[in-house]
């Protein structure tokens, strides 16, 4: 066995932040193959590691713990939402967990407000229209859509990628609501105009829009269920970007069959993938994309490239660009500096 540190990195991620495991001396080894491995082979593949670079799609628990044995030091994933790591667990038993904030804040809230302007003005039905053979002429009534301008937007979650949307939103003239409860009125609502809703029911009766940014987890599940879905405007459209369960996929499906709201444009669903015969694709006012906001070229590599630096700094002994469990962070760069000096 070789004395350098092992890593397992759960897909093949973007060449450059491979080369950043491999300059730094680590043993690299990818899962080569687009789809995520099984359980069973996470859990072998995993063996030894001092780092797993993993993905939103493997569930990172005290099983993959156990797995990777005492030498597991860093889970680093590649996505800034870590609602698929046992953090708590990785605490309990000092694994630093890193993720991947700030570098895909832009490129996710382009992509949030994109869906949001191509839902809002039926592009994909005119796609199809299109692609159908059924374009036979211009008409007065043809694919009538909301205008974007001028509507009001209600952001709830105003972290990062929250702030970014309702930034956009300022272009169009539009209004912002926004409701966070940790977070009190302040210089964020400022720079955008945003109003500040202490209540979610209060944004959800006034927006022609409603983007997610919220993280999930207990607090969140199924934060848009039927009492939200009744509360929002009939004509009003909703988009998610965050997590899938965020939203109560058969209570969506309710308020699309009944009516109650105007559509939904959505980038990530529960379950993930959807299925092609899921109930949600057969509403021609729902769009759904394959999870993909924050893949454009620049920020897939700014991505890979962060979560393999954070992970190598943890090996060093370093602290990491972005941990997750910041109280473990002295912890491990005293006992790294201890166990690891010179290794890498
Ligand atoms: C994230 O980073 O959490 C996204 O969902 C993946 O881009």
């Amino acid at each position: 066995m070789s004395g350098r540190p092992r890593v397992f990195v759960t897909r093949p991620i973007l060449d450059e932040g491979l080369a950043v495991l491999r300059d730094a001396g680590c043993e690299v080894d990818v899962w080569q193959d687009d789809l995520p491995p099984s359980r069973a082979d996470l859990l072998a593949r995993v063996r030894g590691a001092s780092g797993v670079l993993a993905l939103l799609t493997e569930r990172i628990d005290a099983g993959v713990m156990d797995a990777a044995g005492p030498g597991l030091r860093v889970v680093s994933v590649h996505a800034v939402g870590v609602d698929n790591v046992d953090v708590a667990e990785a605490t309990r038993r000092g694994i630093v967990v890193t993720n991947t904030p700030d570098v895909l804040t832009e490129t996710t809230a382009d992509f949030a407000f994109a869906l949001l302007m191509a839902a809002a003005r039926r592009i994909p039905e005119g796609i199809d229209v299109v692609r159908r053979g059924e374009w036979r002429t211009w008409g007065p009534k043809v694919l009538l859509g909301t205008d974007v301008h001028g509507g009001t937007l209600g952001v709830v979650g105003f972290g990062r990628i929250g702030r970014a949307v309702a930034r956009r939103a300022s272009g169009f003239a539009m209004r912002v609501l926004r409701h966070d409860p940790g977070l009190p009125a302040g210089p964020a609502d400022a720079e955008v105009g945003a109003t500040r809703c202490e209540d979610l029911r209060d944004l959800l009766v006034a927006s022609d829009f409603v983007s997610i940014h919220v993280p999930y987890g207990p607090a969140t599940h199924h934060l848009i269920g039927d009492a939200a879905l009744e509360a929002m405007r009939p004509h009003a459209i909703l988009v998610n970007t965050s997590r899938g369960p965020v939203v109560d996929t058969d209570a969506l499906v309710r308020a699309l069959a009944a009516g109650r709201i105007g559509g939904a444009a959505l980038d990530v669903t529960d379950p993930e993938p959807l299925p092609p015969d899921h109930p949600l694709l057969s509403f021609p006012g729902c769009l759904v994309v394959p999870h993909v906001a924050s893949a454009s070229r620049a920020t897939r590599t700014r991505m890979s490239v962060l979560a393999a630096r954070n992970l190598v700094a943890v090996l060093r002994g370093e602290r990491p660009p972005h941990a997750v469990n910041d109280e473990m962070v002295a912890r491990a760069v005293a006992l790294a500096l201890d166990r690891n000096r010179g290794r890498l």
